[in-house]
């Protein structure tokens, strides 16, 4: 018999619109735990909110909560997908800040959460721990698969190296694909560093204020949460971030302002490529736990490191565990955008009913 999972999802930008694509294009999966049909629920976000029991059509959702949704009010969103109590119900939480976090804690008590935000997993260490806590007490589940590594399986990795009882002793890693894109385009052209930022930019390779990019804050994120679900017990606080964009440019408001003064920058990249050609290395904008502290920043790294073969559209997390003592256990491979994300949420929901 066909299994119906009712999906209520909130945020409709990126992420959200292509996971509603993908589920319009593909509303039912046959997998090896049985036949799935996806169901749309329910949708809201800033402004409107549409719940509907038998069913949103993905392909037409933007109509349909235009003329039939009304003022978006979050709290009361979940209070009615919770009085519902349809089966096999899923909240998605697709946006981008911290405001729908609050509500996890009430919403896992009847229903799992699959979520590529990354912000209940980055917040205070006790957060953290409260909603695993909150998880094993109810008998649900939250799925995040993609908040680290899109498309790698980090998190997979890490916890079957613990089920197997290895003790994850470093974590090293490359998730910040504007940077990659920024250090490797340094080295390989005679492009100043100020001239390649505006060029990712431009390209859309950036984050629309590439500060959030240069400033480390969210590959930081990234190396939290592994270093957390390895078990170390680490708040943001504890961790060393080098941040690129230089003290005066942090609070210009005008973005055309910031690229006309980060030209300042240049010289600092000017050096730092001249060692790395001296010392045929390569520049890396990486993320590592070693030796139970966290750091995050340019290293240089020589033709026998994993990050050195790996191209600017990848990303790679090294694993060094008691069993991985010399050799790490190399996760790598071209990952991230919205569409993968849509899928590896597809893929989370499936294990969370499966
Ligand atoms: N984009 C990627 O490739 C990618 C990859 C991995 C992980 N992620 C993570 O996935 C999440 C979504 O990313 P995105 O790129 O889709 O972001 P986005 O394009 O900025 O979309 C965010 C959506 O969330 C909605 N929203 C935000 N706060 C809300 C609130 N309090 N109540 C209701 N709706 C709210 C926004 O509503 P309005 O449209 O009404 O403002 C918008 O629809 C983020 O946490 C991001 O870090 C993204």
């Amino acid at each position: 018999m066909k299994k119906v999972i009712h999906i209520f999802i909130v945020g409709t930008g990126k992420v959200g619109t292509q996971f509603l694509k993908l589920i319009s294009e593909k509303s039912e999966l046959k997998t090896e735990n049985g036949d799935f049909i996806f169901k749309i629920a329910g949708i809201a976000n800033h402004s409107r909110m549409l719940i509907n029991h038998k069913g949103i059509n993905p392909a037409d959702w933007k109509l349909n909560l235009l003329k039939t949704g009304e003022p978006a009010i979050i709290k009361s969103f979940i209070s009615r997908m919770q009085k519902t109590d349809l089966t096999n119900s899923i909240f998605l939480d697709c946006t981008d800040g911290d405001e729908i976090v609050k509500y996890y804690d009430v919403i896992l008590r009847s229903i799992p959460i699959v979520t590529p935000n990354k912000s209940a997993n980055s917040g205070t260490y006790q957060k953290y721990l409260a909603l695993k806590k909150t998880v094993k007490r109810f008998k649900t589940d939250f799925r995040y698969s993609a908040n680290v590594g899109v498309g790698l399986p980090s998190l997979d990795v890490i916890n079957s190296l613990l089920s197997g009882g290895d003790r994850i002793t470093s974590i090293e890693g490359l998730f910040s694909s504007t940077m990659n894109y920024l250090l490797d385009k340094l080295l390989i052209t005679n492009k100043k560093f100020s001239e390649l930022l505006k060029e990712a930019h431009d390209k859309g390779l950036t984050e629309p204020d590439p500060r959030n990019d240069l400033n480390g804050i969210d590959t930081a994120r990234k190396i939290l949460i592994l270093a957390r679900e390895a078990g170390y017990k680490i708040e943001m606080s504890d961790i060393e971030i080098e941040n690129l964009v230089p003290p005066i440019l942090r609070n210009i408001n005008l973005l055309d302002k910031f690229y006309n003064s980060i030209k300042i920058a240049d010289s600092k990249f000017d050096s730092l490529k001249k060692l790395a050609v001296k010392t045929k290395r390569k520049l890396v904008y990486s993320a590592r736990l070693r030796n139970n502290k966290v750091s995050v920043g340019i290293e240089m790294v020589d033709s026998g490191h994993p990050f050195y073969s790996a191209s600017s559209n990848e990303k790679v997390v090294l694993f060094y565990s008691e069993f991985y003592n010399e050799n790490p256990l190399i996760i790598k491979g071209q990952s991230g955008g919205a569409k993968a994300t849509a899928s590896v949420l597809v893929s989370d929901i499936l294990k969370t009913v499966g």
